[in-house]
């Protein structure tokens, strides 16, 4: 059943239920199920099915924000996610860089000082919905 429900995808049925508590923007779950939750696990919390099998464990995503004094650092979640500020660093080779994210459309991001920058609307969806889990 569990299977099932994952490959309809938990946004459309979501939709048929009517969407009683507001959902996170359904294309970045659907993009997190699909990439990242067999390490960071559907919660986020770094207990995916693949965890046990990694060399280093999955970070717990529902942490960001309180481990940098509660403030969401969206940009940063963004280039760790693109492979940007982690190439070469620990941890940086156990999780994958995702290049299809990058492909598609652009958005306009404010990265910093009023600084607009394209970026690939894929990785914003990925970084809204990682901003979602977060808990205190
Ligand atoms: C192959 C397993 C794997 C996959 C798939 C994976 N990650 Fe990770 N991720 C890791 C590991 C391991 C770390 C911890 C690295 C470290 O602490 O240096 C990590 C760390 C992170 C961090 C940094 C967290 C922090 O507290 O600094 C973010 C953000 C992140 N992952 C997001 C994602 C997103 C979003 C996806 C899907 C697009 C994803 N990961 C897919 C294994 C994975």
């Amino acid at each position: 059943m569990r299977a099932l429900v994952g490959s309809l995808g938990v946004g459309m049925i979501a939709l048929a239920m009517g969407c009683a508590v507001t959902p996170p923007p359904p294309d970045g779950h659907q993009l997190f199920s699909d990439l990242c939750a067999g390490c960071h696990g559907v919660d986020g919390k770094g207990h995916g099915p693949s965890a046990p099998g990694l060399s280093q464990q999955p970070a717990d995503l529902t942490k960001i924000s309180a481990k940098n004094h509660g403030v969401f650092p969206r940009v940063k979640v963004m280039s760790w996610i693109d492979g940007f500020t982690r190439a070469g660093k620990h941890g940086g080779l156990v999780m994958p860089i995702f290049d299809p994210l990058l492909d598609g459309p652009t958005v306009m991001v404010e990265t910093g000082k009023g600084v607009m920058t394209p970026t690939p609307e894929k990785l914003v969806m990925l970084a809204d919905y990682v901003q979602s889990l977060q808990k205190p």
